[in-house]
């Protein structure tokens, strides 16, 4: 069957956003037309010029709201849409403890406003922003995708109820396809140093605090533990790099492509939240990490090397809810996919260095 949809344009929820961002600027590179749609409650305006000015193509951004429906539609009717990314939406841990019910509202009505405005559209591919925080905590490590699901906290069964939706919504129509995208832990910035990871306050995630160390804005790096059972004691997770990261997106728009083109070619995802598979459904969950697990004190020391000079550093109690280890098994993106993450940590931190002294404003 021919592939109709390679033409058209992919939608970025959330695209100005920092995974979004830098998806992206893959895309455009690839040959693809994106368009953005973002509120601007987590990102900068400035984003998408910063995207053209790194690839030279157009990328226009619909400053909309996906809890308003009307907006979302809006989109579909300006745009030849063909695919979604769907990045929008709250992330902040802690955040979500304190504010559930704006978690739920955000996360899953912008979703369902979604899914509601693809289906009027007739636009049959979606790739989820899904995380590694959807498997229960007591899994034993690494993390395959048939695993139990379950979350923590409010903005984890955010993620484990919008695969839920999406798996439902897949159920009733086998010609509509979804990619649920758990990621690791992502980090580092575009090499261009033009566009990163802008959290606004104090970071809560480890890599944006050690960032905020290194130009003098924070006294110190906190390690939240040393007496965990691993090999420094200090907790271990498997980091990505942001463009890896975004090269994943690309990698499963074209697999869901191609599954569409072999109608009825399908695999299941496997124990879904409540324990049943959606026979049938083409919703497929892969998780994009590197296979690595790296530890606090190894991150931090990779960040020294960066930026080229010892940063404070003490060592606090554990963070509450904290896992010792967390890394991905990634057999299946590999296999399915031809997902492979290249970039190290080295990378990964001279790339968020070279972002952060942007961000700073200190000399390059
Ligand atoms: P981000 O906050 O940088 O980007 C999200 C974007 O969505 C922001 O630009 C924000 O303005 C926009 N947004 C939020 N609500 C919206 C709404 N109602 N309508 C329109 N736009 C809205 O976050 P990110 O790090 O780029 O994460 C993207 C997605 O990936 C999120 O869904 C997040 O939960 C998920 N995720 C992120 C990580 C991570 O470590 N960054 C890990 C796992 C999963
Ligand atoms: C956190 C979220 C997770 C989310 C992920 C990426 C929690 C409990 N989990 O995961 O849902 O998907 O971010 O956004 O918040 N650390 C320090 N000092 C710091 C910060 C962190 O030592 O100042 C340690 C942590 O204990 C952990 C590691 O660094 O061992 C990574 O922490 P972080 O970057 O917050 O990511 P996660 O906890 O893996």
């Amino acid at each position: 069957m021919k592939d109709h949809t390679r033409n058209k344009t992919v939608l970025l929820t959330g695209g100005a956003g920092f995974i979004g961002s830098h998806t992206a600027t893959v895309l455009l590179d690839r040959g693809y037309d994106v368009v953005l749609l973002d509120n601007f409650s987590n990102s900068k305006r400035d984003v998408p010029t910063r995207i053209e000015k790194i690839t030279g193509k157009p990328c226009p951004c619909e400053e909309a709201d996906l809890l308003h429906s009307g907006e979302a539609e809006a989109a579909f009717k300006k745009h030849d849409i063909g695919s979604v990314i769907h990045f929008a939406g709250l992330k902040a841990v802690g955040e979500s403890v304190e504010k559930p019910l704006e978690y739920y509202e955000n996360n899953l009505l912008s979703t369902i406003n979604l899914l509601g405005s693809m289906r009027t559209a007739g636009v049959k591919n979606l790739i989820f922003s899904s995380s590694a925080t959807v498997y229960k905590h007591d899994n034993p490590v690494p993390y395959y995708e048939n695993f139990p699901l379950g979350a923590a906290n409010p903005y984890g069964w955010t993620k484990v109820m919008i695969e839920r939706i999406i798996m439902d919504t897949a159920a009733t129509d086998f010609t509509f396809s979804a990619a649920l995208l758990r990621y690791f832990n992502p980090i580092g910035a575009h090499q261009s140093g033009l566009i990163g990871e802008d959290p606004q306050g104090i970071p809560n995630n480890l890599l944006p605090y050690i960032a905020k160390v290194a130009t003098g804005e924070l006294p110190e790096v906190r390690i939240f533990g040393d007496n965990y059972d691993t090999p420094d004691g200090t907790g271990v997770r498997d980091y990505i790099h942001i463009m890896d990261l975004a090269e994943g997106h690309l990698l499963a728009m074209e697999y869901l492509r191609k599954k569409r083109s072999h109608e009825g070619d399908f695999i299941d995802i496997g124990e879904s939240a409540s324990g049943a598979a959606h026979e049938g459904a083409n919703v497929h969950a892969f998780n994009l990490g590197t296979g690595k697990g790296t530890s606090v004190r190894e991150i931090i020391s990779a960040f020294e090397r960066a930026c080229g000079r010892e940063l404070p550093k003490s060592v606090y109690p554990r963070r509450a809810g904290d896992l010792a280890i967390v890394y991905a098994n990634t057999d299946l993106a590999e296999r399915e996919l031809g997902f492979k993450a290249r970039l190290g940590i080295d990378e990964m931190c001279a790339d968020a260095w070279r972002w952060q002294r942007h961000c700073a404003k200190l000399p390059e």
